[in-house]
């Protein structure tokens, strides 16, 4: 059987689904026989999803406008696709944003609430909100999308780096206790995508253009994922500098920023008034 078999019939929820690694997921499920729960809070980007969608009439796709920060709306949103699909095989927490590309010391509280509040708060609520219904569908899965930035901590992207670590240790948390009661539960990592999270984020336009260029292909990211799914894999790393960086933490956890900070292109002495191409970069 091929790993893509195993989706068939199957009903996935998408959070994020409008753009980037988000629609391909939904493309590639879609294109396996998966059934769709989909969101995003941009309805557009959503509907330009659904239309890329391969055509199979016998596939209940359903598209809700959401944002993940809202509790009360992520409450009622899982019980309309219960309504809707009577089951969850599938939560993939993948919606997020990037933050500003600040020194720290230079953030106010808006830039943590704005960037925890989706990337983390978001993860929270929807895991929440459809815990008890895979819970209640035996060998369920749920997958968190954290980043690199959930591995390591470079320069200028405190509030991202924060939320994918946090976004990590609640994952790691979550599959702990839910080993027991056959839920699989991964935590993906992915390097640089190109996807619009820059551009969304109004990030200098050289670190777009980075993204755009040096980036993996969403597509590429969305079938790694779904490849780690099918094999119940605790943790998935996307891209091969992803690999890299890793392997670089692990050796040396207290000291691989000596190491990677030359390797994203920052220089030690002027990390405080840097603006090479690691500012704005969030993974
Ligand atoms: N692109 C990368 O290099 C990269 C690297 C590591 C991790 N990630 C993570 O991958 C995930 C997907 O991002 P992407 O790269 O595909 O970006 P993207 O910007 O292309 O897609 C993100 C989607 O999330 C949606 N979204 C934003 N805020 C939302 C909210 N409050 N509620 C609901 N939807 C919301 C956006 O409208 C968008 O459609 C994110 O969690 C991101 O942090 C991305």
């Amino acid at each position: 059987m091929s790993y893509t078999e195993l989706f068939k019939d199957k009903v996935a929820v998408i959070t994020g689904a409008g753009s980037g690694m988000g629609r391909e997921l939904a493309r590639q499920l879609a294109g396996a026989g998966c059934h769709l729960a989909l969101s995003d809070i941009n309805m557009d980007g959503l509907q330009e999803t659904v239309a890329l969608l391969p055509s199979s009439g016998s596939l209940n796709v359903t598209m809700h406008c959401l944002d993940v920060a809202d509790r009360e709306a992520v409450t009622q949103y899982a019980g309309q696709v219960i309504a809707d699909h009577t089951k969850v095989d599938l939560l993939f927490n993948n919606a997020g944003i990037a933050g500003r590309p600040l020194d720290m010391a230079d953030y106010d509280y808006g830039d943590y609430e704005r960037v925890l509040n989706v990337n983390l708060w978001g993860v929270i609520h929807c895991t929440h909100a459809f815990l008890p219904h895979l819970l209640a569908s035996p060998g369920s899965h749920l997958v968190n999308i954290s980043s690199v930035f959930g591995l390591v901590a470079p320069p200028k992207n405190g509030s991202y780096v924060t939320s994918k670590f946090a976004v990590r240790g609640y994952t790691e948390a979550l599959r702990t206790e839910l080993k027991a009661r056959n839920i699989s539960v991964s935590c993906v990592h992915p390097g640089m995508i190109a996807t619009n999270i820059a551009a969304s984020a109004n990030a200098p336009a050289d670190v777009v253009a980075k993204f755009a260029q040096s980036g993996l292909s969403a597509e590429k990211a969305a079938a790694v994922i779904l490849k780690g799914v099918a094999r119940r894999k605790a943790r998935i790393l996307v891209a091969g500098h992803t690999y890299f960086i890793d392997w670089l933490q692990r050796l040396l956890p207290a000291g691989y920023r000596a190491l990677m900070l030359p390797l994203l292109g920052v220089n030690k002495t002027s990390i405080s008034n840097q603006t090479g191409p690691a500012a704005g970069q969030s993974r």
